[in-house]
């Protein structure tokens, strides 16, 4: 299948716990790598096992940083020289860059990946794997400042991604993403639903929030067993089902700690890793970075006010640079 030329993607795997984001992230991840594609994936899941799913063992993904633990790393750097932002402790997780900011790349080099990244080798390639770091209870109620989500909004509100890049963050669909704009900042949303109640039940309570948004959220069934799975599936999820995938064996194989050579995964969850990327690659003509930028404000100002301005004692609204529209354009090498 013939691949397009410009493609430079944003892809989130959300889902309930058990479902199989982290799986198919990780599956998707490798199936970019043997093509050659750059890409950076980011595990922003309560359960961290992206690394694991990755191939890494025990001690090579405890050993990875952890985004939440760099916070004023990642701030001082995506600032930059921005006067807006009057320092990393008035910067928070939905601080919009503006004249002045850096902005990260997924094939540069930059101190954030630097610290924060780690290179995973992979059959045919390889790619960064960025993790949030373990979430204690803290992180799962309100909040908010020290958000370990917090350090991927903001790398992904200040990331420019250019041709054939991509950024694929495997993440709970949980309320923390709704109240930041985390879940907006997607090319494609890939909801990964198995055929129950409870997984359906997630899907709808996704789409009602993606609504208004535009986020494209396209369902990708998982542990689909036969016919009447995918009847199941068909009438509930309707024209969102993308593909699905069944019970495969070489995940059984990759969770014992056995990988085989990816090149021996099914050809039937191979069609379907396929069928992910040409749905990612068909979202490129929708982007739009005025909407985008528009909606980074938008989550700004609400987080600013709900929290933000009395937490910071400064008035957050006033790091918006009006003029800024973050875009390709800005891509182009210095
Ligand atoms: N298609 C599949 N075939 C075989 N096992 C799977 C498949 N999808 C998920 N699993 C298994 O189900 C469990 C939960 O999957 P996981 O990806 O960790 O879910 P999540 O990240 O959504 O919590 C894991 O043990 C995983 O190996
Ligand atoms: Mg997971």
């Amino acid at each position: 299948m013939a691949r397009l030329l410009f493609v430079n993607m944003k892809i989130a795997f959300v889902g309930k716990g058990g479902s199989g984001k982290t799986t198919l992230s990780s599956l998707f991840v490798r199936h970019l790598a043997a093509t050659a594609q750059p890409v950076v994936a980011v595990d922003a899941d309560i359960n961290q096992h992206l690394g694991p799913a990755l191939g890494l063992d025990e001690a090579e993904a405890a050993a990875l940083p952890a985004l939440g633990e760099h916070l004023p790393l990642i701030k001082d750097y995506l600032r930059g020289s921005n006067p807006r932002i009057a320092s990393a402790d008035t910067m928070i997780k939905t601080t919009p860059p503006g004249a002045g900011s850096r902005l990260l790349r997924v094939r540069e080099n930059n101190p954030v990946y630097d610290t924060c990244a780690r290179s995973v080798e992979l059959d045919g390639g390889a790619a960064r794997l960025m993790v949030t770091g373990p979430f204690t209870d803290a992180d799962l109620g309100v909040s908010c400042y020290h958000s370990k989500t917090g350090a991927v909004e903001l790398c992904l509100n200040h990331l420019v991604d250019g041709r054939d890049e991509f950024v694929v963050v495997d993440m709970t669909a949980g309320s923390d993403s709704f109240a930041s704009g985390m879940f907006t900042r997607f090319d494609i949303t890939f909801l990964v639903v198995e055929p129950t109640r409870k997984g359906v039940s997630v899907y709808r309570q996704y789409k009602e929030y993606a609504r208004d948004f535009g986020v494209v959220l396209k369902v990708v069934g998982n542990k689909v067993q036969g016919q009447d799975d995918l009847d199941f599936l068909r009438a509930e999820v309707g024209d969102d089902l993308l593909v699905t995938v069944g019970h495969s064996d070489w995940v059984r194989a990759m969770e014992k700690g056995r990988p085989p050579r990816f090149e021996l995964l099914e050809d039937v969850n191979r069609r379907a890793l396929r069928m992910l990327e040409i749905a990612a690659d068909a979202t490129y003509e929708l982007r739009d970075w005025e909407r985008y930028t528009q909606q980074m404000v938008h989550f700004h100002l609400k987080n600013a006010r709900s929290w933000g301005n009395e937490r910071t004692g400064a008035d957050l609204a006033a790091q918006v640079d009006p003029g800024f529209v973050l875009d390709e354009s800005v891509t182009a090498p210095v």
